[in-house]
């Protein structure tokens, strides 16, 4: 190819990768094969989930990886290997993640990180803090009031009691809501603020000058969970490294907290990041809150996914059946195919299903009945789960208090700093008071 031809086609790329939307507020795909991820790796300077790190990650745990990992649905990562360092010489790391309450229930995308951080937590065997932004979604979305039944705080408890549902380890995780535990963080927030000016946040955010100034400030809020002086009550003041499981649309929070860790002289945080669960209409956009007719929520009864997954799941397939023998079914764009690939274990079996239904050898009213016979499953499982959960539950894991079981390392660098971090300065008082008030 001539020289400028490959210029050309270089620059056409760049517009059609500019034509996927992904930013934490808009995931929109230019098509139904979805967003283009590895254009993405380049665009955000990650690093791709190779084979010869699985096998590491494998070598380490003692067990086969988690099949969001085997299957490239956490499919890219910065630092990862720091971590791994770490946890193969026995040094202490921590997990990160979080979740904004813009709904009272889960839907199965909101899953994904959870299920996923709880494989983290149970095979690295580390502590976990879990971020609640009741103030990022009152500030960002004008129909969220903060209080009442419906407000972002109340709805944050609701998720908490969601999330504990995935079975987080008690004694190693503490749950925050921003409102509530805020204080704590106040220290390390303002540490960013000072360093990050409005020019960064509007280039990294694309916020407008008539945008509140709420938008600007809260970035740093979140970046900040992922120092682990901003728990001293868990870390005293060491500086211990942080690993955040999170869904790519995440990642300019997480570029803007490794910029200002090196300014600050803070760790850099690692991060693992996933691809979206798409909606039930294809994979244009991901699953969301906002369209009940997109999503599955894990409150749903079974006859509901059932209903759901016939009437809305975007499917590959021909359009009729001698159609759909004929030519097969492109996998690519079919939304059975793609929810089966996240949620059915057995990987023998996924792959019959891919070779047979890509074949047109099976019809994908026949898929739907597989998946919806595993959603179904899981989210019962789920349902019952919650349902042990009580209000001491979510108190426990909310309130501010020492990780117990920690190993004696951890003990040893935690018990020269606790003093001099000023853990006895904050009474538990903050973290009560929020989940006194459900
Ligand atoms: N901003 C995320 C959301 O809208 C919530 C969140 C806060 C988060 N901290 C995080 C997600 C860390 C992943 C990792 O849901």
């Amino acid at each position: 190819m001539a020289e400028e031809n490959k210029t050309a086609a270089a620059s056409q790329e760049q517009v059609q990768n500019d034509d996927d939307v992904v930013t934490p507020f808009e995931i929109n795909a230019k098509d139904d094969t979805g967003i283009d991820y590895d254009k993405l790796i380049d665009k955000y300077g990650c690093f791709p989930i190779t084979p010869e790190l699985i096998a590491r990650i494998e070598r380490a745990i003692g067990e086969k990886c988690h099949r969001f990992i085997r299957r490239g649905i956490f499919f890219c990562q910065r630092d990862i290997e720091q971590i791994l360092d770490a946890y193969e010489n026995k040094k202490p790391f921590y997990l990160y993640t979080g979740r904004g309450p813009s709904a009272d229930a889960l839907h199965m995308g909101h899953c994904i990180p959870f299920i996923f951080t709880q494989w983290l937590q149970r095979v690295f065997d580390v502590p976990l803090v879990i971020q609640i932004t009741d103030d990022e979604k009152y500030i960002y979305k004008p129909e969220i009031e903060l209080d009442g039944p419906k407000g972002s705080i109340a709805m944050g408890l609701q998720n908490v009691k969601d999330i504990l549902a995935f079975g987080f380890n008690p004694d190693k995780t503490f749950i925050f809501s921003d409102c509530g535990y805020i204080g704590h963080m106040y220290q390390n927030v303002i540490r960013v603020q000072k360093h990050v000016n409005y020019s960064q946040i509007k280039g990294i955010f694309g916020f407008k000058a008539e945008d509140n100034v709420g938008k600007f400030a809260f970035p740093p809020v979140q970046a900040v969970p992922a120092f682990s002086n901003t728990f001293p009550h868990i870390f005293g003041k060491g500086h211990f490294p942080c690993l955040i499981p999170a869904a790519i649309d995440q990642d300019p929070y997480f570029r803007m907290t490794r910029d200002i860790a090196q300014k600050l002289k803070y760790k850099k945080p690692a991060s693992i990041y996933s691809t979206f669960f798409p909606a039930l209409q294809g994979k244009k956009s991901k699953m969301s809150s906002s369209d009940p007719n997109s999503s599955i929520l894990v409150s749903d009864k079974p006859e509901d996914i059932k209903k759901k997954i016939n009437k809305y799941a975007k499917t590959g397939g021909g359009q009729t059946v001698e159609e759909h023998r004929a030519n097969g079914c492109d996998l690519e764009v079919d939304v059975p195919f793609q929810y089966l690939t996240f949620f059915m274990e057995d990987d023998d079996l996924l792959e019959d299903i891919r070779v047979k239904y890509a074949k047109g050898d099976l019809l994908s009213g026949e898929v739907k009945m597989q998946l919806i016979k595993i959603i179904q499953a899981f989210v019962v499982e789920l349902q019952t789960a919650r349902k042990k959960v009580t209000d001491a539950d979510v108190e426990h894991f909310m309130s501010i208090r020492p990780i117990e079981k920690m190993p004696t390392k951890w003990l040893a660098a935690k018990a020269s700093s606790a003093v001099e971090a000023g853990v006895t300065l904050f009474s538990d008082s903050v973290g009560n008071m929020q989940t006194a008030s459900v």
